[in-house]
């Protein structure tokens, strides 16, 4: 269980999730800025000072089967599309998760998620695009922030809170409770997808999209895939 969280906040560090390594169940590593911001498959993340939100959570594991433990990306981004979807309600759009964890608002990405296993512990990255205006040119068209007149703090105090409650539901009972509401949120589900496999078979797996399976990974045209990068074909109707 996750009772409370500590939090650690600092005005610069490399990276939130360097700064976990030595952190317990229950530690918040956050940051104003970080110099050396990590994405997934080795890309960097890059957040202007103060503007974004930029936090490391630590989740004890030990207990779980390492199975179930694939599934809690899934539920860190279901937290942040749920906790960004009530922040910025006064928005028209639709909040969403693309597996494996990137949250859209419209389509855009205004969130990403880094887990990073650590002996007992889960190091959920994540970075909320809060305040950010200016996009790299390469990332533009695919980004988006909340704005409006949230602020940084209260996202991530908001956030923290639902990810202790969605952390403690998981922990005690599983992926299966959160199925549902993964699926309502399901980016990818009824489309046609590409997903280039991370893990061994580099081949891309291609067809319609079934949507999230219940171990976490994603159903491509009936196959199960752990790992990898998707990206739409042919938009659902
Ligand atoms: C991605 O979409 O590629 C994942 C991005 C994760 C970024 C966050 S920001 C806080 C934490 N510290 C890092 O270095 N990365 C994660």
């Amino acid at each position: 269980m996750i009772i409370d969280w500590r939090v650690f906040h600092v005005d610069e560090t490399v990276s939130t999730n360097l700064d976990a390594v030595k952190g317990e169940n229950g530690d918040v590593f956050s940051a104003g800025f970080q110099t050396a911001g990590r994405g997934r498959l080795d890309h960097k993340w890059f957040s202007p000072p103060g503007v974004n939100v930029l936090m490391s959570v630590v989740v004890g594991v030990g207990a779980i089967p390492p199975e179930e433990v694939a599934t809690l990306p899934i539920v860190a981004g279901l937290a942040v599309a749920d906790c960004v979807e009530y922040l910025a309600s006064a928005l028209p759009g639709e909040m969403k998760v693309k597996w494996p964890n990137d949250v859209l608002f419209s389509s855009r990405k205004v969130a990403g998620i880094l887990c990073e296993r650590r002996g007992d512990n889960v190091i959920v990255g994540i970075g909320v695009n809060v305040k950010e205006q200016e996009f790299p040119p390469d990332i533009r068209s695919a980004s988006c922030y909340i704005g409006g007149r949230v602020e940084v703090d209260t996202v991530r105090d908001a956030l923290l809170e639902v990810l202790k409650r969605y952390f403690n539901e998981w922990l005690e009972s599983g992926f299966a409770v959160f199925l549902p509401r993964v699926a309502q949120r399901d980016f990818l589900k009824g489309s046609f997808v590409s997903v280039s496999q991370t893990d061994g078979d580099s081949s891309p797996v291609e067809g319609v999209c079934g949507g999230i399976n219940d171990d976490g990974s994603l159903d491509v045209a009936g196959v199960k895939v752990y790992a990898g990068q998707a990206h739409i074909k042919i938009q659902r109707s």
